[in-house]
């Protein structure tokens, strides 16, 4: 019977983990094995997750490659090229656990490159300074996924998926965590999980551009619900745009071209045929940061040197079709079957794509908790580890790192409370009228365009360069939406109603856009990620702050706290020369 009532079934655990990506899964076999009663939910099927789009490794320093590694000099990586506004301890524990992980997917059956000792293969990746990215082809993403599922499944940890969580509940006395309201995609029956702890693991808001790798799930729901719930945001203005996105044909435009290209030795040239980067990075050229390599493209492009269709040249054809296929086949096939491009004999157009959000909840290092009782964040919907710029495969390594972090303190915690916190009926009703609104709503506004509305926004005003006045006519554009997203009109029936999905979707990504605008206005300066052409400097003096945008008196408010002092000795690791010392050795080695 297709539901049309605001009626609820009940169900309960201990920690409820919203997302099944990388962050998700590793948290829930984390409680599982420590005897939490789990229920990992998500609103696309299991394994589908934007995971699989970290295509060209895992960075751990395993020092498979480069002996000279170090957690040291991947902690320094991390920090030197975020710009300096990570948060330390973040970086230390994800430094010194990431070759664990590594070492434990392995375990649980992930199947990496070899070397030629059959030690964990490593690869070069932009401003990483040594060969650090452990990976299966340009496929890491996916085997990682494949591999944590299989872990799931074999363990039966429950889970549902095409399941949406709209709300996060809290005990109206203690204001911690006690359950959360969800809808079954595939009926559109409403459940009301009682819960004594919540992970979000739900990945970043991709969505929110119209050129982005992500797929449509990335609508910033977790940040959304974490807001709502009272947590504090952070960093929001630090969204990243990965260099390379597809160009053609138009469905697949801002699909990813991984970083591995260029690992692997992919050349850049505008239509001129210069190589373009010679005059950005001289001396890492390619493989410079990300925020680099990305605004060096653009301002090819901006300047009359892209090729017609928007874009500059990858070229990877020196590397010989035997040697392409086998690293990166899934590129090959990916240009192959979209573009009727083979890579082996002809150059790819690339331009950048979203890809990334380093902002998000902020959590504590240590433990993930946010600054509500009983809820967590791990992957890339937390802040703290990525700064203003992160590092290519830094993400594969934090979901396991910080899932596992999450999943050990929900689980410890939720063996402290010896029952469920309660949830007042009121809140459940008035969370169930929100949500069925725009069942009501006649006449109302079509949550299709609306997200389109968003997205082209975005795209024009909050991209990788910004300035006062576009981001002020993105505000009020936004604005605009938001209001009409008052009257958002869902039509048909509640089972697999993409209409109503769309219409939580586009209160989401307004919520999701507004955080990240006010956040770009009030940073007055140029770091990683966020370019201002009218404060094109980095400022030192003054921003040296993290952002933090939360709920106050049913507003959205920011404030400014200066980003935690490391301890002396971590000072010295980031105070070095930018080099990438792995290309010395090769270089020495070849003369
Ligand atoms: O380019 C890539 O393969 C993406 C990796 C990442 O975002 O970590």
């Amino acid at each position: 019977m297709e539901p049309t009532d605001d009626s609820y079934e009940t169900i309960s655990c201990e920690v409820l983990i919203i997302g099944a990506g990388g962050a998700g899964m590793r948290a829930a076999i984390e409680c599982f094995d420590r005897g939490a009663s789990t229920l990992m939910v998500c609103k696309s099927l299991l394994g589908k997750a934007h995971t699989v789009m970290a295509e060209g490794g895992i960075a751990a320093s395993l020092a498979n490659v480069d002996p000279q590694d170090s957690w040291k000099m991947h902690f320094s990586d991390t920090i030197v090229e975020g710009q300096n506004l990570s948060n330390w301890r973040m970086a230390e524990i994800f430094a010194k656990e990431a070759p664990e992980r590594v070492i434990e997917l392995e375990y649980y059956g992930a199947l990496f490159d070899r070397t030629p000792e059959g030690k964990i293969m490593q690869r070069p990746f932009g401003a990483h300074s040594y060969r650090r990215l452990c990976y299966i082809g340009d496929r890491t993403g996916l085997e990682l996924i494949r591999t944590l599922e299989d872990q799931v499944l074999k363990r039966n940890i429950s889970y549902m998926d095409e399941t949406e969580v709209t709300c996060i509940f809290k005990d109206f006395q203690t204001s911690s965590v006690s359950g959360a309201l969800m809808i079954k995609i595939r009926t559109g029956e409403l459940v009301l999980v009682k819960c004594k702890a919540v992970i979000i693991a739900t990945g970043g808001c991709g969505k929110v551009y119209a050129v982005t790798s992500n797929s449509w799930e990335s609508t910033g729901d977790g940040i959304a619900l974490a807001y709502r719930a009272g947590a504090g945001l952070m960093d929001m203005e630090m969204i990243q745009f990965h260099p390379t996105g597809m160009i053609y044909p138009a469905g697949v435009r801002g699909m990813l071209i991984t970083e591995a290209v260029r690992g692997e030795g992919g050349i850049l040239t505008n239509v001129k045929g210069e190589r373009f980067m010679e005059k950005y990075d001289p001396k890492r050229l390619e493989l410079s940061a990300r925020d680099v390599v990305s605004r060096s493209i653009y301002t090819e492009i901006q300047e009359g040197r892209g090729t017609p269709n928007g874009a500059v040249y990858l070229d990877i054809r020196h590397r010989g079709a035997s040697y392409i296929k086998n690293k990166l086949p899934s590129m090959y096939y990916q240009f192959l079957e979209f573009a009727n491009v083979d890579i082996t004999k002809e150059k790819m157009e690339v331009a950048p794509t979203v890809h990334y959000q380093m902002g998000g909840v902020r959590v504590v290092p240590d433990t993930c908790e946010t600054n509500i009782r009983g809820l967590y964040a791990a992957g890339e919907v937390a802040c703290g580890l990525h700064g203003a710029n992160r590092l290519g495969g830094n993400s594969l390594s934090d979901i396991l790192v910080f899932g596992r972090r999450a999943g050990i303190a929900a689980s410890e915690y939720v063996k402290s409370l010896t029952s469920i916190p309660e949830t007042a009926n009121e809140d459940v009703e008035k969370e169930i009228a929100r949500i069925l609104a725009p069942f009501k709503n006649t006449n109302g506004t079509n949550p299709f365009d609306l997200k389109d509305k968003i997205a082209a926004t975005m795209w024009k005003y909050v991209g990788i360069v910004r300035n006062e006045a576009d981001l002020k006519k993105g505000l009020d554009e936004i604005g605009l939406i938001k209001l009409d997203s008052k009257n958002i009109q869902a039509k048909g029936p509640r089972a697999f109603n993409q209409s109503w999905a769309d219409s939580m979707a586009v209160w989401n990504m307004v919520l999701d856009c507004e955080a990240i605008i006010r956040s770009a206005l009030t940073r007055k300066e140029s770091r990683g990620a966020h370019t201002r052409s009218d404060y094109p400097k980095k400022d030192d003096a003054n921003w040296m702050v993290n952002i933090i945008t939360s709920l106050k008196d049913g507003h959205m408010t920011q404030e400014m706290i200066p980003v935690p002092k490391m301890p002396p000795e971590y000072e010295a690791l980031i105070n070095r020369e930018e080099t990438l010392p792995w290309k010395k050795n090769v270089a020495a080695k070849k003369q």
